[in-house]
């Protein structure tokens, strides 16, 4: 037992001007994504107006729940329009996918999906077939449902290697795997060829464009090269891709989609064994916060098709000095071919070079992302306005650095060891 003293819970409720200060106080320790100085986490879209439309809505929708859609007509309209937005982006039907609290639900209603549908035709121990560079959000769906999984080695591009996948297929793959681009390296898998793997073998394919779905339809129609990844390649069955990722909204907000109604409603749960009355739910939440479905229909509907291209250039044309510089800087090298706007890079001399120039940047106030083979990042709108100081500065930091601190990689961009 706690003494009034020493209980978490104060004795005397505290005035909100004190927690106001203190959120103040607390909050200046955390990564700065305003600034432009966080490359994952945060996607800024540097648009203080859209960031008010957000603001607004999040509010008017901060106490509502929507667990049950019926008892709010209004949230049950915006979700359908987001998923009817989702739908037309990605080619598929506007009633086959729902909304999700992020890319780890959406996956594992897509695994759970699979596991049904694999179930159906008789394999009880289902198996997830993948790259090594799929997200650890599979892995993690496979240890919740109870599924096995294969991790394939991928190819000198680093994309998913797909004889080496075939060579994993079996009559108890439930899911094959491919990301649109993929988190280590921002590489497309070449999605075509896996679907039609898992076509021929009989199974469905999930496309993990969580971080592509909201930006790879406008990347194209800039002018950049976007190999086929959605459901217009005949084999994919389903796709998650993350509102708030490349669609800007805050977090709290994805889709998942399926090539059919018939296979979201895989996902539906329903129940009425209890004396509760009828419990039905789409997603694995049962209480789901309503502000962000509210605001990822305010912010698409507010962005719109142009708004969305105008991102994309500011996107494109950041990620365009930052690969140009790292590329101009001696001694440096970029994992692969990048496809988006997320690339891994690295010293030439090896891992402790790398680690002391990200040192370096730690201490200039960028937030890079430690991997195991180099340094991440991922770029936003915000990144146009720093991207010449960012160049600058890694010069800088290749030129004249120290010992590495042998700072851990660590997904998320800040090691708790972090200098
Ligand atoms: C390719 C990819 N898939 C899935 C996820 C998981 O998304 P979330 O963190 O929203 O659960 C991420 C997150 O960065 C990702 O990059």
């Amino acid at each position: 037992m706690t003494s009034p003293d020493d209980s978490v819970l104060p004795e005397h409720g505290r005035s909100a001007e004190e927690l106001r200060g203190l959120i103040a106080e607390w909050q200046s320790g955390d990564i700065d994504w305003k600034g432009g100085r966080a490359f994952s986490l945060v996607y800024n879209a540097a648009d203080p107006e859209l960031e008010a439309l957000q603001h607004h809505v999040a509010d008017r929708f901060l106490h509502e729940n929507a667990l049950n859609p019926f008892a709010y007509p209004s949230l049950r309209r915006m979700e359908h329009e987001v998923v009817g937005v989702a739908a037309e982006l990605f080619g598929t039907d506007a009633k086959a996918g729902t909304m999700s609290s992020g890319g780890t639900e959406s996956i594992l209603l897509a695994v759970y999906t699979a596991r049904e549908q694999a179930r159906d035709r008789g394999v009880h121990q289902p198996r997830l077939v993948l790259a090594q560079t799929a997200h650890p959000a599979f892995t993690k769906a496979a240890h919740y449902l109870g599924v096995d999984e294969v991790r394939v080695p991928v190819g000198a591009d680093l994309r998913a290697d797909v004889d080496a996948m075939a060579g994993e297929v079996d009559g108890r793959t439930a899911l094959v795997v491919g990301s649109s681009p993929c988190y280590p390296y921002g590489v497309i898998d070449p999605i075509s060829d896996l679907a039609a793997l898992a076509r021929d073998a009989g199974t469905l394919c999930h496309v993990d464009a969580c971080l592509g779905g909201w930006l790879l339809p406008f990347w194209r129609e800039i002018g950049e090269p976007v190999p086929p990844w959605n459901f217009e390649v005949d084999g994919v069955t389903s796709i998650s891709a993350d509102i708030h990722k490349y669609g800007y909204c805050f977090k709290g907000a994805s889709v998942i989609m399926y090539r059919d109604e018939d296979m979201k409603r895989r996902q539906h749960f329903i129940f009425d064994g209890w004396p509760g009355g009828l419990y039905g739910s789409a997603t694995t939440a049962g209480t789901r916060p309503a502000s962000p479905i509210a605001a990822a229909w305010a912010t698409t509907q507010h962005l719109g098709h142009d708004g969305y291209l105008a991102k994309a250039r500011m996107v494109r044309d950041a990620t365009s000095i930052f690969l140009a510089g790292v590329r101009g800087i001696d001694g440096l090298q970029i994992s692969g071919d990048p496809d988006m706007s997320l690339f891994e890079f690295s010293s030439t001399e090896g891992s402790e070079t790398t680690g002391a120039i990200g040192d370096v940047m730690d201490d200039r106030g960028w937030h890079l992302d430690r991997q195991q083979g180099g340094l991440h990042l991922m770029v936003s709108p915000g990144h146009l306005a720093v991207a010449d100081q960012f160049v600058a500065d890694l010069a800088e930091a290749v030129a004249a650095h120290g010992q590495s601190r042998g700072v851990a990689a660590s997904y998320g961009g800040v090691a708790d060891d972090a200098g």
